[in-house]
């Protein structure tokens, strides 16, 4: 069975649909920050620190590869994954791309209690969400299906998800 894979900015519910998801097909949730993590046995804003995002987006594309090469799971993909056009095809060759979306406003309050994501640990988060949001916009219509998080609640957002990959027919 095909790989879904979720897309989309921070705080638009990713992890949260992803692993009630995976948990309900029966598919492997994959996170790809927890891959880097592991691999290079530091945390994000460590390696955003000591090594910068370049690195950080270099090691990000490695295991987008690696997952890609693997079938059946859910793939929690990091918010800028969608920067880079190769990660975007690796992607698509084994998985139905799914972008999730929510408001600045929605993210930046699902996102202001955590400490964990280097580009929004500064003075104005609501205004670098804002022109993150906006740069990114054009990569993230990209993926092949879009659903608002918003203002639904976790069952329903997951049935369209579960109601997408039916039609599509993901094997
Ligand atoms: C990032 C999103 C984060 C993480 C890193 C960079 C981004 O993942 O990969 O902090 O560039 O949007 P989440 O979207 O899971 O928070």
């Amino acid at each position: 069975m095909k790989n879904i894979v979720l897309v989309g900015f921070m705080g638009t519910g990713k992890t949260t649909i992803a692993k009630v998801l995976a948990r309900g097909l029966g598919k492997k949730y994959v996170n790809t920050d927890d891959l880097i993590e592991s691999r290079e046995k530091k945390n994000i804003n460590d390696i955003f620190k000591d090594d910068g995002e370049t690195y950080f987006r270099k090691v990000e594309k490695e295991v987008i590869k690696e997952a890609s090469r693997q079938a059946d799971q859910v793939i929690d993909a990091g918010g800028g994954v969608v920067l880079d056009p190769e990660n975007m095809e690796n992607l698509r060759m084994t998985g139905t791309v799914i972008c999730l979306w929510a408001d600045p406003d929605t993210i930046c309050e699902r996102t202001k209690k955590y400490k964990h994501r280097p580009l929004l640990n500064v003075e104005d988060p609501k205004k670098r969400i804002t022109e993150l949001l906006d740069h990114r916009r054009p990569f993230y219509e990209k993926a092949d299906f879009h659903v608002d998080t918003s203002t639904r609640d976790i069952g329903s957002i997951v049935e369209e998800i579960k109601r997408i990959v039916d039609r599509k027919g993901n094997s």
